[in-house]
């Protein structure tokens, strides 16, 4: 079986990250027999400087031609003064919106090996096992009308905050389905004490509910679900929420994990044809130094496997060799712990040269 893969490094440390990912890809699939083609494109700001515009025609192209995507990070200073339309984030969200991509996956899960990583107590984080599933086409990231304007000489900002009850509906029933492959929970968040948006969010969930009734679902108001994931993070299972809640959520989540460097994401159509990319951002403080951790885009593409390339058993296998690089105490700065002697601090390529040793010893 042969794949088109395709990869979109984009900026900062996004390229440093890719790379081992796509060793780490191609020799889990060797393992399985299957063949993974490659092609390369811009997003971002590289695309920006090399053509002017964030997403170029040539990439949305190659997006839609491949049967999965790798992406790095996009974003950084260079391109920060630019209108909204023209920077870098624009082309990330263009192909989320171009492609319908609009279910995304976020696990939260920690390993053993970095309990201690975490800013909370190792026992509220032990064993933890969440999925954030984000809806990523919708909502206040792209409602209409947007935009500052002049209004009685001043500057007034808008942005419309909007779902259609197909966005819901279909993002509602990703969410039972997933809750049936692991513990059954769907806690939807929603704003529906302030927001109309969010309480038609919140009806319309309990109506897709009655087709899942093996499923449990309870509902949360966004912020007493930012506090309860830092106060009892465990009691969740999958959480449904909107874009920009997502977006939000998602961060607190990952620190649960230890650190942002470890959380990856799948961002899936209704056919399974997926983008994945590590929730981290581009990171330009330490971009070029081999200092990045690749884990997160590493796990990205175990969700590649699994999600969109039907090949669960190289997912596992990329999953495993993880566990055992961190158990065997590799870890990249933004993991270590100065104080235990047994850790060995390696770079970006250090730590995906160890996973790929790990894989070839499965
Ligand atoms: C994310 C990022 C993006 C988002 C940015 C880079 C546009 O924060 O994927 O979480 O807000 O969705
Ligand atoms: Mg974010």
């Amino acid at each position: 079986m042969s794949h088109k893969i395709l990869l979109l490094p984009g900026d900062g440390i996004g390229p440093e990250v890719v790379e081992p990912a796509w060793l780490v890809a191609q020799a889990a699939a060797k393992r399985h027999n299957l063949t993974l083609e490659r092609s390369d494109a811009l997003l971002g700001g590289v695309a920006i400087d090399a053509t002017g515009d964030p997403l170029p025609a040539a990439t949305l192209q190659a997006a839609k031609a491949a049967d999965a995507i790798l992406m790095g990070a996009v974003g950084g200073p260079n391109w920060d003064d630019l209108p909204s339309d023209k920077r870098p984030e624009k082309g990330l969200l263009g192909l989320r919106s171009g492609l319908e991509l609009f279910a995304n996956f976020r696990p939260a899960q920690t390993f053993p090996a970095l309990a201690a990583a975490s800013s909370l107590k190792p026992e509220l984080v032990a064993g933890l096992d969440i999925l954030i599933l984000r809806e990523l086409t919708g909502g206040i990231y792209f409602g209409e009308p947007r935009g500052v304007s002049v209004v009685n000489n001043e500057r007034v900002g808008v942005n419309t905050y909007t779902y259609s009850e197909h966005e819901i509906v279909r993002i509602a029933e990703v969410a039972f389905a997933a809750a049936r492959q692991r513990n059954s929970r769907v806690c939807s968040v929603d704003k529906a004490n302030v927001l109309e948006t969010t309480r038609l969010w919140r009806e319309v969930v309990i109506e897709v509910h009655k087709d899942y009734p093996d499923v449990e679902l309870s509902h949360m108001y966004v912020d007493n679900a930012a506090m309860q994931l830092v106060r009892e993070p465990k009691q969740f299972d999958v959480i449904v929420t909107g874009n920009m809640f997502g977006d939000i959520l998602s961060d607190v989540a990952a620190m649960l994990t230890g650190s942002l460097g470890m959380l990856p994401s799948a961002s899936l159509d209704s056919q399974n044809k997926g983008l994945y990319e590590p929730v981290h951002g581009s990171a330009p403080d330490i971009a070029g130094q081999d200092k990045a951790n690749p884990l997160a885009t590493i796990a990205s593409v175990a969700m590649m496997f699994r999600y969109s390339l039907g090949a669960a058993g190289a997912a596992t296998d990329i999953d495993n060799a993880i566990a055992q690089v961190l158990a065997d105490g590799y870890r990249t700065s933004d993991i270590a712990d100065a104080s235990d002697s047994t850790q060995q601090l390696v770079g970006t390529k250090a730590m995906g040269a160890a996973v790929l040793e790990a894989l070839a010893r499965l």
